[in-house]
């Protein structure tokens, strides 16, 4: 890792009452932060609100675990970037692997989103990933490619100073498998090397990728220790208040 600032960042997706969510960010509050780490919460939307409140004056930031691409309108159960922000988020992921398979937001849908998310000044957390079978294909480069191309397309590099890419290989999403280093490594470098062919080489230097998919307070220094490896999104453990608080505070 260069001098990028790390970014540790925990999914809540579709977990947690309110209650529960209020003990989790009240004791993760607690939980330290010895390597300075950007710490991000996305808790689900019922909870959001609560969640900032009570994360207001601790390094804790919060985020939306996706956004819809209009301000407001006819689009039931769905919430807009104005309605995140109004309940406390900065920040919002985008193109969650769940987002994409099980809601079927499609690179089109998810650029829209980006749009939504950059006008209204929500960091965005844009997530990419192959699946089993296309890393299997030996397809991993040109499925991440194609996403980045499609998802982040018509954007200059200025309109995305700031995005963070996470990199999630679908097949290690909750399943326990997590990838090795080296192979975090190499889809990183990749990815870098691709945002400075897309776009230049201080862009590409300047942008923080997650690793996301079973990170665990058991891997994640070994994770970290990689050199385009400049973060972690994590699921399962971040409900856990000891585990996450672990993981912010890799070794
Ligand atoms: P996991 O989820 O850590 O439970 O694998 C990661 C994610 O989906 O962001």
């Amino acid at each position: 890792m260069t001098n990028r600032t790390p970014i540790i960042a925990g999914n809540w997706k579709m977990h947690n009452t309110l209650a529960e969510s209020a003990a989790l960010i009240t004791a993760l509050t607690k939980a330290g932060n010895k390597n300075k780490a950007e710490i991000i919460v996305a808790p689900s939307y019922t909870s959001l609100a609560e969640v900032a409140k009570l994360a207001r004056g601790s390094e804790i930031q919060v985020a939306s675990q996706d956004v819809h691409w209009e301000d407001k309108g006819a689009f039931t159960s769905a919430v807009s970037p104005v309605q995140a922000k109004d309940a406390g988020a900065t920040i919002t992921l985008i193109g969650h692997s769940e987002r994409r398979s099980v809601f079927g937001d499609s690179d089109e849908i998810l650029n829209k989103k980006v749009a939504a998310a950059l006008r209204h000044g929500l960091k965005v957390i844009f997530c990419v990933g192959e699946t089993l079978q296309e890393r299997e294909e030996n397809k991993t480069m040109q499925v991440i490619e194609s996403q980045l191309k499609n998802g982040l397309a018509n954007f200059t590099q200025e309109q995305l100073k700031g995005i963070v890419i996470a990199y999630e290989p679908v097949w290690a999403i909750g399943t326990g498998k997590t990838a090795t280093p080296e192979q975090a490594q190499e889809v990183h470098a990749a990815i870098r090397a691709y945002l400075t062919g897309a776009y230049s080489e201080d862009f590409a230097q300047a942008t923080r990728i997650l690793y996301g998919g079973s990170v665990k307070d058991s891997n994640v220094d070994e994770i970290m220790a990689q050199p385009d490896v400049d973060g972690a999104l994590v699921g399962g453990q971040s409900l856990i208040a000891e585990k996450f608080a672990r993981i912010i505070n890799f070794n």
